[in-house]
């Protein structure tokens, strides 16, 4: 994604100092673009933990150069130590995203010495994978802009899971970007995702830079816009999607496919293969739902009239409140996955036509094993 005419990933590792990853500070977006240094394990951990970085991609790809960074850091001898310790603390930060377990065991099976090019191939392979997403999910929007008569097509979508979310492209909105690029109308309803507002802050920002025509929507204006005909498409990211094709995403995802379904919307979910957890089939009872400081639902951060940005408390002084940051869309509500290697309905025979490899992994647990997987 080019940000001020220049070519940015979300993050890399410095060639001219190795002991240097750099990201972009998500925090400080959308009133500044700051570039931050992470050079030990903890600067890593602390960026995912804090959210400095998020999205599924991006944390798995963190967790990969914080592992790295852990390596450079540990004394003579006691490398193995240090890794095993470095996974703990990593895996320990954000609960439902599958990509950083994924990514942190892919660096415990690394051969020692290959661990550099490991979190490369991880950041390497993410942004590509998101490439053809974008190619696939073309595919499906010029279909629809078919219909439209050279009107745009409208597309709804949750929380940020565009390039900001992985090394580059995204997932939802690698269709998006692909779209526009290939001159193809399209609209974007970007909900504002409550409560830490990754529509509001970070999708409307990147939208905004590549110059796709976008509104930002109240996150409960969907089902009304449907109503209206005013959404031909859902398309969502992901944290972790089980191999019968249930979805955990940002909060109030679910809402959205109920809303889809009864208005006759498809309702698409875009994902890597790192997206997926093999070893679950039962996404409701089973995928771990991370829940956050209550402070984020009670206070709002912003910029002021003046300038400044600043924290603003919303409710009553001794209002208790919840803050679940994820839901699951069970793969009824799905139309259909777009992944690296095609688009395919969310059922579990058709994700391992396009993923055999995984068909003999075992399930976690015995009971998911000899449920039934729903149709
Ligand atoms: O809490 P976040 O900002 O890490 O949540 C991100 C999302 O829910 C995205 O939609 C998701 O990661 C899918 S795309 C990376």
């Amino acid at each position: 994604m080019n940000v001020n005419g220049r070519h940015y990933r979300t993050i890399w590792l410095d060639e001219a100092d190795p002991d240097r990853v750099r990201i972009i500070n998500q925090q400080a977006l959308p009133f500044s673009f700051e570039i931050m240094d992470l050079r030990t394990v903890e600067d890593a951990r602390r960026a995912i933990r804090d959210m400095y970085v998020r999205g599924a991609g991006l944390i798995g790809a963190t967790a990969a150069w914080g592992m790295y960074l852990a390596l450079r850091e540990a004394p003579a001898g006691s490398c193995d130590a240090a890794l095993t310790q470095a996974a703990a603390l990593l895996k320990a930060t954000r609960p439902t995203a599958s990509n950083l377990a994924w990514a942190v065991d892919r660096m415990l099976a690394a051969k020692p010495g290959a661990e550099r090019e490991t979190a490369q191939a991880i950041s390497d392979e993410d942004a590509e994978f998101c490439r053809n997403i974008g190619l696939q999910g073309l595919g499906i929007i010029r279909k629809l802009a078919a219909g439209k008569g050279g009107s745009p097509v409208n597309i709804l979508t949750h929380c940020n899971a565009g390039w900001l979310a992985f090394v580059d492209y995204g997932t939802a909105l690698s269709p998006v970007y692909a779209a526009f690029d290939a001159g193809v109308p399209v609209h974007v309803w970007v909900d504002e995702t409550r409560p830490r507002n990754q529509g509001a802050s970070l999708t409307a920002w990147e939208l905004g830079r590549h110059g796709v025509p976008h509104d930002l929507i109240p996150d409960n204006a969907g089902g009304h816009l449907m109503q209206h005909g005013l959404v031909d498409m859902v398309i969502t990211g992901a944290d972790r999607v089980t191999r019968s094709g249930d979805a955990a995403n940002k909060i109030g995802t679910y809402l959205k496919a109920l809303a889809a379904r009864d208005n006759g919307v498809p309702f698409y979910v875009a994902l890597p293969s790192s997206t997926f957890d093999w070893t679950m089939r039962d996404g409701v009872a089973e995928i771990p739902i991370e829940e956050r400081d209550a402070a984020e639902l009670r206070w709002v951060s912003g910029k002021t009239i003046t300038g400044t940005i600043e924290a603003v408390q919303i409710c009553p002084d001794d209002t208790p409140a919840r803050n679940w940051g994820f839901d699951v869309t069970p793969a009824p509500y799905i139309t259909g996955l777009i992944t690296e290697r095609g688009l395919c309905a969310a059922h579990e025979a058709a994700i391992l036509a396009l993923y055999p490899e995984h068909a003999g992994r075992s399930l976690s647990s015995d009971e998911s094993a000899s449920s039934i997987s729903r149709s």
